[in-house]
This record gives structure tokens, sequence and C-alpha cells, in this order.
């Protein structure tokens, strides 16, 4: 793998957490699409071959929104060779090509993993600039990255994903590729159970010493996330105009309080993740 980790013409973000479900997808689309609507040139690699969830909803924006730009996402093969090393190495070429593709003409490629384990996986987290692991606001999540001592509440030993992450920093500095910078953020959280929100809050506090990560803000739990998925839209299309008159556009639920403090806490992780501003 490591003459695959060179450098690469574009900023790469890689969402990765070995536990399902955690946000992965959602964040990534919602950074996506913030991104073009920024102005800058974004593409996608879903690395989820089985849920392809970055790639259905691109698919279902393009068949229920045409009027919205384009965006492009990759979904590279995976490999039918039997020996799991060529199988490993195979995957990883085609990831490459893949980044190596959109990097021609694209100055952000969002990387989507599935929520376990494999060699590409490990490719995409080592060649990320920036690594997003989003985590439910549970000690179930944390204990992914860290094992928490329940007496003291600090951080006994880290995990394998976190270990993982040390290996692609390594990668990485022989590599003399810039260093990675991984963020940790809880999504869907809820004001129910203070008490627990507050523990893991200290926890990740902690851990972000020992990781060498940053906690950052992330995003509540909103019905919002799911409904927007069939449509293949999200928070930042809502509102928005047609172009060249102040009509909404077609189709697009109406804006809300709710909708605009999702949106406000988007702005706010997204601002949080130092994106360089080229
Ligand atoms: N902030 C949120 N509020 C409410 N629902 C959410 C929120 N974030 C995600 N969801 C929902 O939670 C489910 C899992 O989210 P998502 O698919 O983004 O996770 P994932 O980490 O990509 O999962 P996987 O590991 O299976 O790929 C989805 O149904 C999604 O709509
Ligand atoms: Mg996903």
């Amino acid at each position: 793998m490591t003459d695959l980790i060179r450098p690469l013409a574009a900023h790469c973000i890689t969402f990765a957490n070995e536990k399902g479900g955690t946000g992965k997808s959602t964040l990534a689309v919602h950074l996506l699409i913030s991104l073009q609507a920024a102005g800058y040139r974004v593409a996608g690699v879903d690395l989820d071959f089985r849920q392809r969830t970055l790639s259905r909803y691109v698919e279902n924006r393009q068949q229920h929104h045409p009027h919205l730009p384009t965006v492009e996402v990759l979904v590279p093969g995976l490999s039918e060779l039997e020996s799991r090393t060529a199988a490993a190495e195979e995957d990883q070429d085609l990831l490459r090509q893949s980044l190596d593709q959109l990097a021609q003409n694209h100055q952000f490629i969002i990387i989507d993993s599935p929520g376990s384990d494999s060699p590409r996986s490990r490719l995409a987290m080592s060649l990320a600039n920036t690594l997003v692991t989003p985590l439910n606001d549970s000690f179930v999540d944390l204990d992914l990255l860290g094992r928490v001592n329940p007496e003291s509440n600090k951080v006994d030993k880290l995990s394998f994903f976190s270990e993982t992450i040390w290996q692609a920093r390594q990668q990485r500095a022989l590599a003399k590729l810039p260093a990675l910078e991984w963020f940790v953020t809880r999504n869907r959280l809820t004001q129910l159970d203070a008490r627990n929100k507050r523990r893991v809050n200290s926890a990740l506090e902690e851990l972000q010493k020992r990781a060498a990560c940053r906690y950052i803000s992330g995003l509540s739990e909103r019905v919002i996330y799911r409904e927007l998925f069939p449509q293949g839209l999200t928070l930042v299309d809502l509102g928005q105009t047609r172009q060249g008159d102040q009509r909404p556009a077609k189709n697009l639920p109406k804006l809300t309080t709710s909708h605009l403090a999702a949106r406000q806490e988007l702005r706010n992780f997204i601002q949080a993740l130092e994106l360089p501003q080229n």
C-alpha cells in the first residue's frame, strides 16, 4: 500500500468509523452540497459498495430535482480475485485511480466509507487530509475510540480504530504528506439524558488529548435528515429559489425555524473543520 500513499492534487476528506449508522453518509452529503453551494469544485467517492448511500443520495437528487447542479460521485469497484492479498491490493489500486481521476478537476474529494474495516477504508484514511469520525451520543460508540474507565471517566486505553489512525498518520509522515487532521463529532444529539451527555462530553474532552483528535460540535437529532434522503436533498437546498427569480424551487419542503437551527449547526460543523479556502 505504501506506494499508493503519495500526494493527491485535491484536499481529501474521509468520513470513517468502524461502527455503522453514526451519520457518516449524512454528514458527507451535507458537506459535499455545502461546499458545492459555496462555489468549490467538489466530488464524492462512495466506498460503501453494499448500501451506496452517498451515490443513491445523488441519484435521487438528479432524478427528483434535475434543475439542481449535478454532483459527481464515483463508486470504485470491488476486486473479484480469490487471493485476499491480491484482492486487497486491487481494491486499493481502484480507489487510488478514482481519486486521481477526480483530483484532476476538483478541489475537494469527499470519501464516505462503510461502517467496517477494510483495506481500502484504511487507504482512504491514510490519504485523508481531513478525517471525520461521527459518533452517536453514547459510551457504546465512544468505546470504539477508547476504553473509558467508568469510575474515573478517564480513557484507559485507545481502541483498534484509534490505533489504525495512528498508523495512517505514520504512513503519511513517511511519505512526507501533510499531517492528517482528525475530527470527532457527536451526531444525533438529543435534549434527553443530560447526565449521560455530560459524561460523554467529558470523556471526549479527555480522549482528544490521548488520541490527538479534535472534538467538534455536531448535529442534533432531527427528523428532517431522514425525510430529505428520498428526494436527494440537504438542508442547504431548503429555501432555495429558482435561478433567476424569487419563487421557491420546485418540490422543495418549506424552510422552518428548526431547519434554520439545523443549518446553523451544519455551518458550525463545517467551520470547525478549518478547510483550506483555496
Ligand atoms: N442528526 C440526525 N438526526 C436524525 N437522524 C439522523 C441524523 N443523522 C443521521 N440520521 C439518520 O440515521 C441513519 C444513519 O445515518 P447514516 O446513514 O448517515 O449513517 P452511516 O454512519 O453512514 O451508516 P453506515 O455505517 O450504515 O453507512 C439514517 O437513517 C439517517 O437518516
Ligand atoms: Mg453510510
